[in-house]
């Protein structure tokens, strides 16, 4: 296989890419996404019916404008790849229904992929302009996300050991829920986190670092969370010049106070989870580490993984990090299509492990 269609639609965005394999390399030609994040950002979060309505609006324009992109015509894809899940049930529906239609339409092969696999696939892509060693087995996998803290020891393409995760917030979450108390941001609240964070002082604040001592290769943030609103709280009674507290939302008045919440939190969880990912490296005797999801972005995650763990430290480019049908597109060379294209179900709780996350 040459040239395949990736469709991702597992939460709010509509997004549909072309990846290319040339020489083992995977190179991404047409990479197109619609976000509703404008209206999230005015209703405080994902509506889930709404998003789905969108992204039926969308799936269609999306997918003529990715082959538009790439210049190419239908008989030149080979396959299709779409995400299965996990996700919102509606959203999952809107691209796995249209890549069922395209694959029978068009007579391609359908390749149905799990979206956390996918996360790690950004990995395999390589941009002429940052080229990038592609990942070789064994390598140890942390994904990051809105939704998912998973360790995971990749034995080869498709086998792997889960070696621990989240116990209730993901990381996402935990920056997401912060910027939102802060006063930053409805959504999306990692980069403007990381953000203020630049200019602040991350030994301002103590929080902790959760689960760091524990004999696994867990986590947790719900402490974290609680941790931050304990924090802006005794700062609010005690200095209302400072921050303000009306209807239990925050506004941090001053900047220095806000660049100081934002860098002390983001080093107690960056700091959480390096510790862990690299003591699954250590113990399982591997010496590279792929990190992959929306918050493996995170610029102090990376250099400070990077300082701290003495192999080699692979990440995607930030574009390539949150939700992308790149990926997916990406993960379709390594994986199977289906014998029968009708057999092909969304299923939003699809997980890395046997244990619910
Ligand atoms: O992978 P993703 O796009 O969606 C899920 O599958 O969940 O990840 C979204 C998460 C959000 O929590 C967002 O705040 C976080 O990734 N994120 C970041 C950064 N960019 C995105 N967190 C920290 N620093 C960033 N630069
Ligand atoms: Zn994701």
């Amino acid at each position: 296989m040459k040239t395949i269609l990736g469709i991702e639609t597992s939460c709010d965005e509509t997004t549909a890419a072309i990846a290319v394999k040339q020489d083992r390399q995977i190179k991404i030609i047409a990479n197109v996404t619609a976000s509703s994040a404008p209206m999230q950002a005015k209703y405080g979060g994902v509506i889930p019916e709404q998003a789905a309505r969108e992204q039926l609006k969308a799936i269609i324009p999306v997918l003529t404008e990715v082959l538009h992109d790439a210049k190419l015509v239908i008989n030149e894809i080979d396959a299709i790849a779409v995400a299965q899940g996990p996700g919102l049930i509606g959203s999952l529906l809107i691209g796995v229904e249209t890549a069922k239609v395209l694959s029978l339409a068009w007579n391609k092969p359908l390749i149905p992929i799990n979206h956390l696999l996918g996360h790690f696939y950004a990995n395999w892509i390589n941009e002429p302009e940052h080229p990038s060693p592609a990942p070789t087995f064994p390598i140890i996998g942390l994904l990051v996300s809105g939704g998912h803290s998973d360790i995971v020891l990749f034995k080869d393409h498709n086998q792997y050991e889960y070696l621990g995760g989240t116990r209730d917030d993901a990381a996402g979450e935990c920056f997401d829920k912060s910027a939102r108390l802060l006063g930053l941001t409805a959504v999306q609240g990692g980069p403007m986190v990381a953000k203020y964070a630049l200019e602040g002082n991350s030994k301002a604040y103590t929080l902790p670092r959760p689960l760091s001592g524990s004999d696994d290769f867990d986590y947790s943030f719900a402490g974290l969370k609680t941790s931050i609103l304990n924090t802006v709280e005794s700062l609010s009674r005690k200095s209302t010049s400072s921050i303000s507290k009306r209807d239990k939302l925050y506004t941090v008045h001053d900047p220095q106070v806000l660049r100081d919440l934002c860098a002390s939190l983001q080093e107690a969880i960056v700091d959480t989870l390096i510790k862990k990912v690299i003591k699954a490296a250590q113990t399982k005797a591997i010496d590279q580490i792929m990190l992959a999801g929306g918050v493996a972005a995170n610029a102090r995650l990376r250099e400070k993984l990077q300082e701290k763990f003495h192999g080699q430290i692979l990440a995607p480019l930030p574009k390539y990090c949150t939700d992308n049908a790149a990926m997916i597109a990406a993960a379709g060379f390594f994986s199977q299509p289906l014998l029968n294209t009708l057999d092909l179900q969304a299923n939003p709780n699809l997980s890395l492990s046997l244990r619910a996350s």
